[in-house]
């Protein structure tokens, strides 16, 4: 199953990608977005559980909850940190794709922040999550050039490019074991 909080542009790519290796269940998202159109057109089921700031405990049972008991857990541009409630039930099989070569730029900027930093390098992370932002082990890294010239947007857009086919790359090396996730990749 996958988390999306906006374009879903990853998504979308997971979905066009599915094979005998892996099939998307499910798609849940904290906001209305075009992730959840994404699903819908797909045929996939897909659920908003609406981010509530005054009580995160109960959006996190709430999450957990519409998540079910999907082997794995995608965070595919999901922009929400999850706490305890949910990671206790689905740590060891929730990875997220984030835009930088981790353990640099943690965060929801990680493009803006490297781009500021001057980096002339950065890139693609897939890892495990876990209570931390962006902290979890590294599944697997790809690296993107910094060109002369480039908007948060224009490098974004590389990252993205790059993300669509790592995160689909990682999806197929994954095995379900005991609740786990192997992946040899
Ligand atoms: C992706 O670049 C993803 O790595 C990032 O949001 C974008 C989603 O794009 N996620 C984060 O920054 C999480 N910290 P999309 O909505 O087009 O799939």
């Amino acid at each position: 199953m996958v988390l999306v909080s906006g374009t879903g542009s990853l998504l979308q790519s997971i979905i066009d990608n599915q094979d005998e290796s892996y099939r998307v269940s499910k798609v849940v998202a904290d906001v209305d977005c075009q992730g959840i159109e994404r699903a819908r057109a797909a045929g996939i089921p897909a659920e908003i559980v609406a981010f509530d700031a005054t009580d995160r405990k109960g959006w996190n049972h709430r999450m957990a909850a519409a998540v079910g008991e999907p082997d794995a857990v995608v965070s595919a541009g999901f922009m929400r940190i999850l706490g305890p409630a949910f990671l206790q039930r689905f740590e060891g099989r929730t990875i997220n794709t984030h835009p930088a070569l981790l353990p640099a730029f943690p965060g929801a900027h990680g493009v803006r922040d490297a781009l500021a930093y001057g980096v002339k390098v950065t890139g693609s992370t897939v890892h495990f999550v876990d209570a931390g932002v962006d902290t979890g082990a590294i599944i697997a890294q790809r690296a993107v050039e910094v060109e002369p010239g480039d908007t948060e947007a224009s490098l974004h857009e590389r990252i993205k490019k790059v993300e669509r086919e790592l995160i689909v790359a990682v999806l197929r090396a994954a095995r379900a074991e005991q609740g786990t996730l192997r992946i040899d990749i």
